[in-house]
């Protein structure tokens, strides 16, 4: 275990199985639909999860990417668009990737942009959730790998300080790393 980890939340190994569920739950419902769905992953944090996830659906897919900074302003979020999605998503299925959804708010804005490109359908799946820190209810995660405290969490793509994303479990950052 890393130096800087108190404790393991999420191991390896139950990622890879959740991947594994997660995998052919959307493979089902999407292949019902007749449907080749957009997935959106959000920059940086989404990758592994992405890759781990789309190596378990069995059905045709297509990849694109965004990257948005978030801060918070006076009454509201903004959100940055840092790079947008290069494919079209006008009546497209469209799978929002995320690692972690906090307050809510930068997926509130990402599926609100995603929208007004016309997507048919704005789902999103996300590894982590941490109902606690919720600060919005529009979002509501349709596919979440674990819930989890309102704690600092970090590994399998989720940073602190740009550190840490390539651990392969999810872990609490001690509080002397902070
Ligand atoms: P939200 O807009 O508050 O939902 O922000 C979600 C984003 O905040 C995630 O994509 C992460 O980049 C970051 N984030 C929230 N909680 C954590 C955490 O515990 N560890 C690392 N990043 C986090």
């Amino acid at each position: 275990m890393h130096k800087d980890v108190a404790e393991i939340l999420v191991s390896e190994e139950q990622i890879q199985e959740r991947c594994k569920e997660l995998g052919k739950e959307l493979s089902d419902y999407y292949r019902e639909r007749n449907s080749v769905p957009m997935l959106v992953g959000l920059l940086k944090g989404s990758v592994p999860f992405l890759v781990d996830l789309i190596k378990r659906m069995d059905i045709d897919v297509e990849i694109d990417f965004m990257d948005v900074s978030s801060y918070a302003g006076t009454n509201s979020v903004e959100v940055r668009i840092l790079k947008d999605i290069e494919s079209s998503v006008a009546d497209k299925d469209v799978l929002v990737i995320e690692d972690i959804v906090d307050t809510g708010k930068t997926l509130e804005k990402v599926c609100e942009i995603l929208r007004s490109k016309g997507a048919r359908e704005v789902k999103i799946a996300t590894l982590l959730d941490k109902p606690g820190g919720r600060k919005v209810d529009t979002i509501v995660p349709d596919y979440v790998g674990f819930s989890v405290p309102n704690k600092f969490v970090i590994g399998y793509g989720l940073d602190y300080n740009q550190k840490y994303r390539n651990l392969p479990y999810v872990g609490v950052i001690k509080e002397e790393a902070i």
